[in-house]
């Protein structure tokens, strides 16, 4: 698995019925798993604060989701088929978000610069699509299990391989202001 000697993760919270979103939006609001997939996503490089501290792989819709803006810290690859998406969005003078036109592109990119950046690894945030695709070169997916089921959801998680093996998982919390409970999985692929 990874890609180009660089770890792939996959990172998104999922409904008991594997639901991850509705109308292009989360089913819900946890502030705690929003500030876990901050946390995950960002690392602070030692000693210098300006240093990429990121870098994800989104859908066209999951970037549109989050109010079509980049992630502060980290670089955003946005994957689409509109050849003009980043004139469309103004993202073509930035260095902190690339359009790319499939995964594969957005994948090599992302491990160049990676190692350039010294980071480790790169995450997969979403959605339905990008997750299915990119199963095969993930070596560690990090979900949170909110405990609800979505009756009327549009997007959602592929079953996990039958390799990966839940590798920590954290106690159940609950949401005060949503009344949801949920916990933190770490999956990873057994050697
Ligand atoms: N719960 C979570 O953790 C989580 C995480 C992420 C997203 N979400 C939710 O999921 C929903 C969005 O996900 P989604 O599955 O509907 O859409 P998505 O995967 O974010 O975006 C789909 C779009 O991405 C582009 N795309 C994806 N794969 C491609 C490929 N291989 N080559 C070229 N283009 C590709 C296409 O864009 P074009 O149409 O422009 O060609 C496609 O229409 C929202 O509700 C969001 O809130 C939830």
């Amino acid at each position: 698995m990874s890609y180009a000697h660089t770890e792939v993760a996959q990172i998104a919270a999922i409904s008991s019925n594997r639901c991850i979103g509705k109308d292009n939006e989360l089913p819900w609001h946890i502030s705690a798993d929003l500030q876990h997939f901050k946390a995950m996503t960002t690392k602070q490089n030692d000693g210098d604060a300006d240093s990429i501290q990121g870098i994800v792989i989104m859908g066209r819709k999951t970037f549109e989701s989050m109010g079509s803006k980049p992630l502060p810290k980290r670089v955003s690859f946005i994957i689409s088929t509109q050849l003009d998406y980043a004139e469309q969005k103004n993202l073509t003078d930035r260095d902190d978000a690339y359009v790319v036109h499939n995964l594969d592109d957005a994948l090599t990119q992302a491990a160049s610069l990676a190692h350039g950046a010294h980071l480790d690894t790169i995450w997969v945030i979403g959605g339905e699509k990008v997750f299915k695709d990119a199963m095969m070169y993930t070596d560690r997916i990090e979900l949170t299990h909110v405990d609800t089921e979505i009756s009327d959801g549009d997007a959602f998680f592929p079953e996990l391989p039958s390799d990966f093996i839940a590798a920590e998982t954290s106690d159940t919390q609950h949401d005060e202001k949503s009344g949801l409970d949920f916990q933190f999985v770490s999956y990873r692929r057994q050697d």
